[in-house]
């Protein structure tokens, strides 16, 4: 994913997931169908750029399924990573649904899976892997579940699909932070690429696309994260990524 040694030139772009990395981190997203989307209203726009997210994500696990299998890995590990990428599919499902109700018109994402990441055909070693999994797993789908979690709480009416998304993400986030432990009690000496990677995400929440201007009372009618739910998540999410790398340092003595 991210190599230690690959330094952010911007602040941590928005995601949702864990969407494959392109060039500066970036994330790499399917495109969406019918263009006639980028005319949808604010809040759907959002919905749809989650989709694709999502549907990044289902690469990203496949990706790092061969990644675990390459090093070696428990098969268990690789077991959840591919059930994880069934998650993500069925998200694929989810988030379009969500955008319909915030006044999109049938919006696709038009992509096949391997094309996401057909730019970086080798697996990632050992030590990306591990980082892969602490930025995008254990920080950005902790985050993905937390802000969920909060999002239900404020609309129930999409408390069934925005509680789906948020317990599924709590998974992978789990999934990743296993990932992370099995990493680091084969190399325990990669604690310092974890801090190193991890010293390079802003404090500051990342901003999502499209919905700066809403208030938070309506971003709340369409199940998306309100400013103070979003800096609060995100500060608990990535204190959470800390002392797990915290905890790596202990146990390596
Ligand atoms: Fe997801
Ligand atoms: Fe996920």
């Amino acid at each position: 994913m991210i190599g230690p040694r690959t330094q952010r030139a911007e602040p941590a772009p928005w995601t949702d997931g864990r969407p494959v990395r392109g060039r500066g981190s970036r994330p790499v997203l399917p495109r969406v169908s019918p263009p006639s989307t980028d005319e949808a209203p604010a809040a759907a726009r959002y919905w749809i750029e989650s989709a694709r997210h999502r549907f990044s994500s289902v690469a990203s696990f496949h990706r790092t399924g061969s990644s675990l299998v390459a090093i070696g890995a428990p098969s268990e590990l690789v077991d959840r990573v591919l059930s994880a990428a069934d998650d993500e599919h069925h998200h694929t499902e989810i988030c379009p649904a969500l955008a319909r109700r915030s006044g999109a018109h049938d919006p696709r994402v038009v992509a096949d899976v391997g094309d996401l990441t057909r730019h970086r055909r080798r697996v990632d070693g050992l030590v990306d892997t591990a980082i892969g999994a602490l930025i995008d797993g254990v920080l950005g789908e902790g985050w993905a579940a937390a802000r969920c979690e909060s999002a239900a709480r404020r609309s129930p009416e999409l408390a069934a699909a925005l509680g789906r998304l948020a317990t599924d993400e709590a998974r992978h986030a789990e999934l990743a932070a296993d990932i992370v432990g099995w990493c680091t009690s084969v190399r325990p000496w990669i604690d310092a690429d974890l801090r190193f990677a991890l010293g390079l995400v802003p404090a500051e929440a990342p901003r999502p696309p499209f919905v700066e201007e809403l208030t938070d009372d309506v971003r709340a009618r369409h199940g998306i994260c309100t400013r103070p739910d979003r800096d609060e998540t995100w500060a608990i999410a990535l204190e959470g990524a800390q002392r797990l790398v915290a905890g790596v340092r202990v146990a390596a003595g």
